[in-house]
């Protein structure tokens, strides 16, 4: 139930630090070691490169997957979208896994990679947080968010879960391949989970941004580099999907290759700025875009903030940084529909499950 919220979005993005508190629980064992079946472990680690399958955020939050599991666990990963996937296969390599990321479980262009899998014989695992799901019951392993049910249209606590459990695989992975890592995805995700209940906390911050850039705009560029390029991926998604404002997310060094033709005086751009090694880089892209007229906000983390950007997150490790940067996007979003007058939680077009290819 919505309790004292107005809608289930809100409630749902507030959910989220007690949502990474709760699979911090279910992935531990007694012995705080990560808790894994043997046949999921072995599954992983016998294959030699992991193909995940998804869609829309699912498959933004397979982009973060990626990346954590590479860099930590020297796993290599490919990232497809379900519906191009199907009809486009990429080479296979010779032990592939297949991972399912679906919050519903239902999604059928993911269902119909799954059918194709199966028939080729390739071990197939599906993280979702319906774990009864049809894309649960066809894999041969199911790994579960419990992110509890999700009933606003647009994603938000289910993508932070999916993340959360990604990176607790990666961890688990380099474990088992005697990597020596100094991610430990426990305490950072604690770390993390702590730093999102601190922006849930921004919430008039959030709501005067929403006002202040996006009440009269047609438009936004969301940009970032890195992990940072992922989330606004998933940033845009979220605006335009509730807010019916036309948005896209960019790789920062790809502005000068078409889209800076695109920024008029005005023109709000929302700069994610939590990666260090690249931070130079994306505040070079800002005042590219500012020198146009944009009018920039920029959400960083604490240790390479400036005093003038609008959001500053409490400092994470950089590969979480992405569970926490989403926050003040979905609720900069939030607050965009709902002061434009939508339906925030049954946005015009969209279903929740997309049963049909
Ligand atoms: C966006 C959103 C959709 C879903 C997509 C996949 O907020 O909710 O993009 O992420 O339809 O759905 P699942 O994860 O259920 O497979």
């Amino acid at each position: 139930e919505k309790g004292t919220y107005t809608h289930y979005m809100l409630k749902e993005i507030d959910e989220q630090p007690f949502v990474i508190r709760n699979i911090l629980q279910k992935y531990q064992d007694d012995h705080n070691e990560i808790k894994l079946s043997d046949d999921i472990r072995s599954a992983l680690n016998s294959a030699d490169r992991l193909y995940i399958i998804a869609a829309g955020t699912s498959y933004h939050a397979g982009l973060v997957g990626k990346e954590i599991m590479e860099k930590a666990a020297g796993k290599p990963v490919e990232v497809h979208i379900a519906s191009e996937f199907l009809y486009n296969q990429p080479l296979l390599s010779q032990n592939p896994l297949f991972i399912f990321i679906s919050q519903s479980g239902e999604t059928a262009d993911s269902r119909g990679v799954l059918v194709n899998v199966k028939e080729a014989g390739h071990p197939a695992l599906t993280i979702t947080n319906v774990p009864g799901s049809t894309l649960s019951r066809e894999a041969d392993f199911t790994l579960h968010t419990y992110a509890g049910p999700e009933i606003a249209v647009a994603s938000t606590k289910a993508y932070t879960a999916q993340m959360a459990v990604l990176s607790i695989l990666a961890m688990d992975g380099a474990h088992a391949r005697g990597i020596d890592t100094d991610f430990d995805a426990i305490h950072e995700l604690s770390i993390a989970a702590n730093a999102m209940e601190v922006l849930c906390d921004q919430k008039d911050n959030m709501e005067q941004i929403a006002r202040d850039y996006l009440l009269e705009s047609r438009n936004a560029f969301f940009i970032g580099r890195s992990f940072d390029y992922h989330v606004v991926q998933e940033g845009a998604l979220k605006l335009k999907e509730i807010s019916y404002i036309q948005a896209e997310g960019f790789a920062g060094g790809e502005l000068k290759h078409g889209t800076i033709a695109l920024i008029e005086e005005g023109t709000p751009v929302i700069a994610l700025a939590t990666q260090e090694n690249v931070n130079l880089n994306i505040r070079g892209n800002l005042q590219e875009v500012v020198a146009r007229g944009a009018n920039p906000c920029v959400v960083s983390m604490e240790g390479s903030h400036r005093d003038t950007d609008q959001v500053v997150l409490p400092p994470v490790h950089s590969y979480l940084a992405p569970l926490v940067s989403v926050v003040p996007l979905q609720l900069i979003s939030y607050y965009a529909a709902l002061h434009r007058g939508c339906d925030v939680d049954k946005p015009r077009n969209l279903a929740k499950s997309v049963t049909v290819e």
